[in-house]
């Protein structure tokens, strides 16, 4: 089955989806963008991840092109129309296409933000990686220093997960100063003597929707919760590792540069906090 893409107010099969070449998302990554999952055909935290676009495109001077309310309608109606069961809907906002390729930002009255949505049809919840754990390698945060917009400059992310390959492991922890910033599309923590400990907010991390849902649902549960940063040798030295994002929810990192974290297998509370995650995104799930 052919996929329907949601491109600037249309549905279309994927096919016939086009964007200019002058789209300054292709030339400047002049843009943004969010991944919010589905489970059970329904969106999960939506309204976390709509406030945060709001705030991205803010943070950039971007207009939006539709409202909160129309970008629910668009997500529903991409899942209905795609089938989608189980996945993530990606969307993106940029700047537009201007006449020509030029530094400077259009004028928003003239040149309107292009929008783009599709969806990816994906088993999330019943994951074999969550089973067994993720193995990851420290890496340079080399990025730029307004991590907390979700903008589309993705290349250094994505280089950091080739390293981590060619390595045989499967993601990168970004490091700067001395501190763990964040995996490279994902939040990272660490758990020690039931403690869990994950980075402050800032503009050095993506305020992860899935990190403030954890954590609250943590907080709840009376786990013990430090907004901090913290090194590699600790995280080497704790009792379990994890990291969260949309698209994984909670899953277990069970080994950092060749060091086994804790007895090396998935946690007890990484465990845990992927089953209330689980259970209470389901039950909010619209
Ligand atoms: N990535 N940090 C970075 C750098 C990210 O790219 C992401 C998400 C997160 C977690 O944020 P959230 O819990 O809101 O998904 C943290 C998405 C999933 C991606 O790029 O595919």
């Amino acid at each position: 089955m052919s996929r329907i893409v949601y491109v600037n107010g249309d549905y279309v099969p994927e096919a016939e989806a086009k964007v200019s070449v002058f789209d300054r998302g292709f030339l400047f990554a002049d843009g943004v963008y969010e991944v919010t999952s589905v489970l059970d055909g329904k969106l999960i935290d939506f309204e976390g991840h709509a406030t945060r676009l709001e705030r991205s495109l803010k943070e950039l001077d971007m207009a939006s092109p539709v409202t909160m309310d129309e970008l629910l309608e668009i997500h529903r109606e991409l899942v209905r129309r795609n089938e989608v069961a189980e996945g993530m809907i990606y969307l993106q906002i940029t700047r537009g296409a201007d006449a020509d390729r030029d530094f400077a930002f259009p004028d928003p009255e003239k040149v309107p933000s292009s929008i783009v949505l599709f969806t990816q049809s994906k088993k999330l919840a019943d994951s074999p990686a969550a089973k067994v754990g993720m193995k990851v390698i420290s890496i340079e945060d080399q990025r730029w220093g307004r991590r907390d917009i979700k903008t589309v400059q993705l290349l250094y992310p994505s280089m950091g997960k080739m390293m981590a390959k060619a390595a045989g492991k499967d993601d990168a922890w970004m490091v700067e100063d001395g501190a763990v910033t964040e995996g490279t599309s994902n939040n990272a923590y660490i758990v020690k003597d039931g403690v869990i400990v994950t980075r402050h907010l800032g503009n050095e991390i993506l305020h992860g929707i899935t990190r403030a849902a954890v954590l609250r649902f943590a907080r709840e549960a009376q786990m013990r919760v430090e907004e901090r940063p913290f090194t590699i040798e600790e995280a080497q030295g704790a009792d379990e590792a994890f990291i969260t994002s949309a698209s994984t929810f909670v899953m277990p990192v069970v080994e950092i540069d060749g060091e086994a974290v804790g007895s090396g297998t998935p946690g007890p509370v990484a465990t845990r906090l992927r089953e209330i995650y689980l259970d209470e995104s389901r039950k909010a799930a619209i």
